[in-house]
């Protein structure tokens, strides 16, 4: 059975490719999303975002179980939601963190991230990349849970 890997992405993510293109490149959501799809054809790929935090958690919890593992960018609830970072706990899943940006080169508030303890692992500052690497990541991940 092909593995099932879930992306799932926060608020403002939606405007990719428009929003601060010098920050987060020129690449929309949905580009991203075919680059997934054409790099890893054995993978089925589940896609979510959303601008409330509520209905990130909800995703999450729906996912358990269900998926071998989950790329998450909560965008800024990155920087203020213990509610994310409990859900991933809950959840036990695989998920990697990945930002486009590196905000520890940023502003100070986007310097502490509440989400990346309860991560198998982070990648960021690479662009839209990221989201490939993090595939990879799962894909051959033997960390147990
Ligand atoms: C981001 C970084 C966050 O600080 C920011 O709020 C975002 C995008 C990134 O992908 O670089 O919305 O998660």
């Amino acid at each position: 059975m092909k593995p099932t890997i879930l992306i799932l992405n926060g608020p403002n993510l939606n405007l990719l490719g428009i929003r601060e293109p010098h920050i987060y490149g020129r690449k929309s959501l949905d580009d991203v999303y075919q680059s997934l799809r054409e790099r890893f054809p054995e993978v089925t790929f589940q896609t979510f975002q959303s601008n409330s935090e509520g209905a990130l958690i909800d995703r999450l919890h729906e996912a358990r179980g269900q998926v071998m593992g989950v790329v998450f960018n909560p965008g800024a609830y990155t920087h203020t939601s213990i509610a994310l970072y409990d859900a991933v706990k809950a959840v036990e899943l695989h998920v990697i963190e990945v930002h486009l940006s590196l905000p520890e080169a940023r502003e100070q508030y986007r310097h502490h991230s509440y989400v990346t303890p309860a991560c198998q692992g982070r990648i960021a500052g690479l662009g839209a990349i990221g989201y490939q690497l993090a595939v990879e990541a799962l894909l051959n991940s033997t960390k147990p849970m």
